[in-house]
């Protein structure tokens, strides 16, 4: 059985040990370009010891950004501000991957705390943030809050499939070793999944077959252009959550097909179709959504990321010891203490001291125990 701090190598890319940091956006950029905060902000959750560092939510397409603060990468120029965050996670031994995004009919919103709510005019006048319209699989809302989307036609699908490969390839250019598309939280992929929110009867709709389509053609397109030593990561809502929604089942079947197109991982979140941007509406609990990734792990025979809830090193060892998932992603406790993975490893193997943290703090912690352990 795997350990917490055991490496691990999806392609040819290696990952010191099992603790990565999830996507979790910032809403800190303007015109889609990285900035100081994101080099700081990264910097810092790799200075405290994560093997992996998923950038957040990235829009492949100016009209699927979630909010006028997201990150993009739909044109050349946003490709050198990212280079100098991978470059910095790449030199303290931290592999940076990046999350490609179309938030569909969730576009055009409010950041978190103006209400994550849809642009109006308003946010024109007060922020000079202009709403703008947004496209789903078919012309339902995600709300009563929420305007109706333009359901996308089949050349216009077409063109964002290759947006999200084009996306991929500066990706690349940027410098990150992995990428992960977002098939999660009610974002445009998840809403083709969803029976929920599609309700085409052409080729991209009916069945789950029909519903599978365009991430599959995501995926396909976006292994096309990525290297093969390099890893594919796909995050999914692996249940609605919601009467009629996505199961587990559909999820196992999904999960097969991305496998055989040479997705390397699957990072398993829940729900976000409606209501909770981030989660099922499921009793949440300590590692409330590991289950969904050991189910899929045990019946594809592909590597999962355990995510939700993961609050303490010995709960993340167990989720791996116990392989329920090969990574676990730890999001929030790292934003309250960005040095959480290094803090693990001290706790679950203490006799190693500061040797694992960046010398110019363990140098003197070491000291400083010793001098504890003097004066007691
Ligand atoms: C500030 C913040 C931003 C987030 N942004 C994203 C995102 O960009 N993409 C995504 O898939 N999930 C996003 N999430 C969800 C997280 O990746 C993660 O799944 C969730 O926080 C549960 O993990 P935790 O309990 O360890 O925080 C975000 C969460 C937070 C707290």
């Amino acid at each position: 059985m795997a350990g917490l701090f055991q490496p691990l190598s999806l392609r040819k890319v290696a990952l010191a040990h099992r603790i990565i940091i999830p996507p979790m956006c910032q809403y800190r950029a303007a015109n889609g370009l990285a900035n100081d905060w994101h080099l700081a902000h990264y910097g810092r959750l790799a200075m405290g010891g994560a093997a992996m560092v998923i950038l957040e939510a990235t829009a492949i397409d100016p009209g699927g950004r979630i909010s006028h603060g997201d990150l993009g990468l739909w044109q050349d120029d946003q490709i050198a501000p990212l280079r100098r965050v991978t470059e910095f996670l790449a030199s303290l031994g931290t592999v940076p991957a990046i999350q490609l995004n179309h938030a569909g009919r969730k576009a055009s919103c409010r950041r978190p705390w103006h209400g994550f709510t849809p642009l109006d005019d308003e946010d024109r006048t007060q922020r000079g943030e202009a709403p703008w319209p947004v496209v789903a699989p078919s012309g339902l809302a995600a709300s009563e809050a929420h305007p109706p989307p333009q359901p996308l036609s089949e050349a216009a699908i077409g063109e964002l499939v290759t947006a999200w490969a084009a996306a991929a390839r500066r990706a690349l250019a940027a410098g990150f070793q992995a990428v992960e598309i977002h098939a999660a939280h009610g974002y445009l992929l998840h809403q083709f999944l969803s029976p929920l929110s599609n309700r085409r009867n052409d080729g991209y709709g009916g069945d789950h077959r029909g519903r599978m389509r365009m991430v599959l053609e995501v995926a396909r397109a976006v292994r096309a252009v990525w290297p093969d030593d390099k890893p594919v990561l796909v995050r999914v809502s692996a249940v609605d959550g919601i009467e009629g929604g996505l199961t587990l089942d559909d999820t196992v079947a999904l999960a097969h097909e991305l496998k055989a197109l040479g997705v390397d991982a699957i990072h398993c979140s829940s729900g976000g179709l409606l209501g909770s941007a981030t989660a099922a509406r499921l009793p949440r609990r300590p590692g409330f959504q590991v289950p969904f990734a050991q189910r899929v792990r045990a019946d594809v025979g592909i590597a999962t990321i355990a995510v939700g809830l993961i609050l303490t090193p010995e709960q993340a060892a167990e989720i791996v010891a116990t392989g329920q998932a090969d990574l676990v992603a730890i999001g929030r406790e790292a934003l309250v203490d960005p040095n959480w993975p290094l803090r693990a490893r001290h706790r679950l193997e203490p006799e190693r001291g500061f040797a694992d943290w960046p010398v110019e703090s363990g140098w003197w912690l070491d000291r400083r125990d010793v001098g504890k352990r003097e004066s007691a």
